[in-house]
């Protein structure tokens, strides 16, 4: 078997981490990673080397590599971006550039395509006001791309970017022998949700932390209204639909950024899900007018036709099965609830 040799950068964070072990667990992969932390025990021993320090600056080292596949999941969330914007567009934006130019140089180079897999978001949409919002239902990839974040504004962005490189870098499609580019795919997250790690920085984070808090027996005060609606995602099915994205053959994709949905819920049924799990969990609204209008610009739900169609997309968890058979079996044993 060929082993394909892999960067997956945010390798701490909570997609990088569920990744590697799953790319690890299916076997045929060297990989590499990046992250600003130092690699977590639980995926130490399953990576060939690590390079640890600010992406911008060490992409070059890269040069060097023969990646065949590359996952950019290195990125300053929605309400963090927030705090400090022009940090978040360095991170997001340059870091993703740099990125880029590396896979669009190593493919022309030596005239093999590196697939660059770009996770973007929900939050590149943005809907206009809470009545646009309930009454869009879920929506396509083209509509509402107008996002009021700067994290969905460098999601959008750099979709477009990716775009860019993998078909018109420097205008050399119209040469008589065009070069081998680049081939990007993005996907747009939900909100993801995992039984083994939390979230930092995010605004769907209210999910993650309502049920985190609920199974430890710890006080929540969730800083959305109980009406506040968002399509969500178990880990599980976000790490399967980027390996299904990277396997697929390229012609059979229509399109290069897709939606992914799993199960849109509000604030409120996460709450009466934790309680009827966990009877005295204590979960209290106390919305914080920021973050409550970052999620009040995201969609209600998206249409995840295109991904079912082109690569037979289907997540394993609808809003039952996460409950029952991924988050509570899982979080007891963590937590000994
Ligand atoms: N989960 C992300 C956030 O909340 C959205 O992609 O920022």
């Amino acid at each position: 078997m060929t082993v394909k040799q892999v960067l997956i950068t945010g390798a701490c964070g909570e997609i990088g981490q569920a990744l590697v072990q799953e790319l690890a667990k299916r076997g045929g992969y060297e990989i590499v990673t990046s992250d600003l932390s130092p690699l977590p025990d639980s995926i130490k021993g399953l990576v060939s080397e690590h390079v640890q320090g600010d992406l911008v600056y060490k992409v070059k080292v890269f040069y060097d590599y023969d990646f065949d596949v590359i996952f950019h999941l290195a990125a300053s969330l929605s309400s963090k971006a927030e705090i400090a914007t022009e940090e978040a567009h360095r991170i997001n934006v340059e870091g993703t550039m740099q990125l880029l130019m590396l896979a669009a140089y190593r493919s022309e180079k030596y005239g093999k395509p590196v697939k660059f897999l770009f996770p973007s978001s929900i939050a590149a949409y943005g809907m206009p006001t809470l009545e646009a919002k309930q009454g869009a239902g879920a929506v396509i990839e083209e509509d509402w791309d107008y996002p009021h974040t700067m994290y969905g504004c460098n999601k959008l962005y750099c979709e477009k970017l990716g775009m860019y490189y993998s078909r018109y870098h420097g205008q050399k499609h119209l040469d008589d022998t065009p070069p081998t580019f680049m081939d990007f795919r993005a996907v747009r997250f939900p909100g993801l949700i995992s039984a083994f790690t939390l979230p930092s920085g995010g605004t769907s984070d209210y999910g993650p932390e309502m049920l985190h808090a609920a199974a430890q027996g710890k006080e929540y005060a969730c800083f959305v209204r109980p009406d506040t609606k968002i399509s969500f995602m178990a880990m599980p099915d976000a790490i399967k639909s980027l390996i299904m994205i990277m396997d697929a053959p390229r012609e059979s994709l229509t399109t290069d950024v897709y939606n992914l949905a799993a199960f849109a819920i509000t604030a409120d049924e996460f709450r009466q899900r934790a309680l009827q799990a966990f009877p005295d969990a204590k979960i209290t609204f106390e919305p914080n007018l920021r973050r409550q209008g970052i999620v009040d610009s995201w969609p209600e739900d998206v249409d995840d036709t295109r991904a079912r169609q082109d690569w037979n997309w289907k997540p394993d968890y609808d809003v039952d099965r996460f409950f029952d058979e991924y988050f509570l079996p899982e979080i007891r044993k963590r937590y000994g609830k």
